[in-house]
């Protein structure tokens, strides 16, 4: 019996662990021969495809060469390529780059920026505004920054006070506007944290660039910094390189994950204005930015993240999601019998049953007849989505919604 303890895995129900031996464009192979469809990205993260061979390449080619280096003080080539094409293709306000290994610790970097500034301003905002039903990861910041429930109810003692603002739910946007407004007005928030057009694990839930674009409006009016965790919606996931693009946005503050390396390996980015860094900028070492890991900017990572940005600039990236997107729009409106069926970019999402927590029973039934017919699906709760690597075959997408149509009849029904 393994003794590994799994994520977000109740070992006490005693599901089956497949092993995966091989992964190879939207594919993975088993231990024990099956072909399993990827349909959520392995956790959101696969966009040009499992085992991407200019992104293999670069790695091989860059373990042979320099496979770590401290990164306070030191640099090194692959992080130079990745800051320089970040540069080239994120907002051009975002001039700062610097590297962590997750989207919880891109989070933990932006809060810790964010506060950073403000100390270093002399003013004492340290509060941070979040949305309802955001997710930003596991660690004890980005909890609290998260939406409080089952998942980080035994740490609450742990997680600092935030002031959340409601969803803006269809119909009640100026709910969220005001609640904005007030809480900027009063003058001690910090930031405002937001996943921009889509919360994920909050259960793929999507609001309007127009309310993206006017929620960042309220905080630049009271000069409250505004950080898009862009973690999940980055890379083309929403249909263009960025969610915050199609509000016109740019943020202060820019958390970038997932695909930054393709989903290859570990990597993050937290980008920063100058007026952020300068905060920092001091002959004064206690006024230095006091946040690292030992892996800051690993080469091997690095390496990944600059054959990914080549992809992008290379490559007809931008085509092969316009073209999920087309396939994704056709098979959720030919679904029957799903509530509020809804599609981003590459993200296809809708809800069945009668509407239960993360935690209905529903969940782990479906998960069980997808695994059994060789498609990785994970409901939240009772949400399913839909958010494979673009490079996903069609046949493929057609099976899962095969999957998806086997669920609603033999599960959900
Ligand atoms: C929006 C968002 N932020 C942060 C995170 C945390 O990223 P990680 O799991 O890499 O720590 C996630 C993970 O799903 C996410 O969706």
């Amino acid at each position: 019996m393994s003794s590994i303890w799994h994520p977000f895995t109740q070992h006490g129900l005693g599901e089956p662990i497949p092993c995966v031996v091989r992964g190879e464009g939207a594919v993975l192979h088993t231990a024990d021969g099956r072909r399993v469809i990827d349909a959520i990205s392995s956790w959101w993260v696969t966009t040009h495809g499992h085992a991407q061979p200019r992104i293999a390449a670069a790695i091989r080619a860059q373990a042979e060469r320099l496979d770590q280096i401290i990164f306070a003080g030191w640099t090194h080539e692959p992080a130079e390529e990745v800051a320089a094409g970040l540069r080239g293709i994120m907002p051009k306000s975002l001039t700062r780059v610097f590297f962590s290994d997750s989207g919880s610790t891109s989070v933990e970097v932006a809060l810790k920026m964010a506060l950073g500034y403000w100390l270093a301003r002399g003013e004492a905002r340290h509060r941070i505004l979040v949305l309802e039903h955001g997710y930003h990861g596991d660690t004890i910041g980005a909890m609290s920054v998260g939406q409080r429930g089952v998942f980080n109810r035994a740490y609450a003692p742990l997680l600092f006070d935030v002031e959340t603002v409601p969803f803006p739910q269809l119909g009640a946007e100026q709910a969220t506007l005001d609640a904005l407004e007030r809480a900027c007005a009063r003058g001690d928030a910090a930031a405002f944290i937001v996943e921009p057009l889509v919360l994920g694990a909050g259960g793929m839930l999507f609001y309007s660039p127009d309310i993206l674009a006017q929620m960042h409006a309220i905080c630049a009016r009271h000069g409250v910094l505004f950080i898009a965790d862009e973690v999940m919606t980055a890379w083309g996931r929403t249909g263009t390189l960025l969610a915050c693009e199609q509000a016109g946005v740019v943020p202060d503050i820019l958390c970038l994950s997932k695909g930054l390396t393709g989903g290859a390996v570990p990597l993050a980015v937290t980008m920063a204005s100058e007026a952020i860094f300068a905060a920092h900028w001091s002959d004064d070492r206690a006024r230095m930015f006091f946040h690292s890991s030992s892996y800051t900017a690993n080469p091997l990572a690095c390496a990944a993240a600059a054959a990914n940005l080549a992809i992008w600039r290379e490559e007809p990236v931008v085509e092969r999601i316009q073209r999920l997107g087309t396939w994704q729009q056709h098979h959720v409106a030919a679904l029957t019998g799903v509530r509020n069926p809804r599609v981003l970019g590459t993200i296809a999402a809708f809800e069945v049953g009668a509407g239960e927590s993360y935690l209905s029973d529903m969940a782990p039934r479906m998960m069980a007849f997808f695994r059994e017919n060789d498609v990785l699906l994970r409901p939240l709760g009772d949400t399913i989505y839909v958010m494979p690597p673009y490079c996903i075959e069609k046949t493929d997408l057609e099976r899962v919604y095969r999957a998806i149509a086997g669920v609603l009849e033999h599960v959900v029904a």
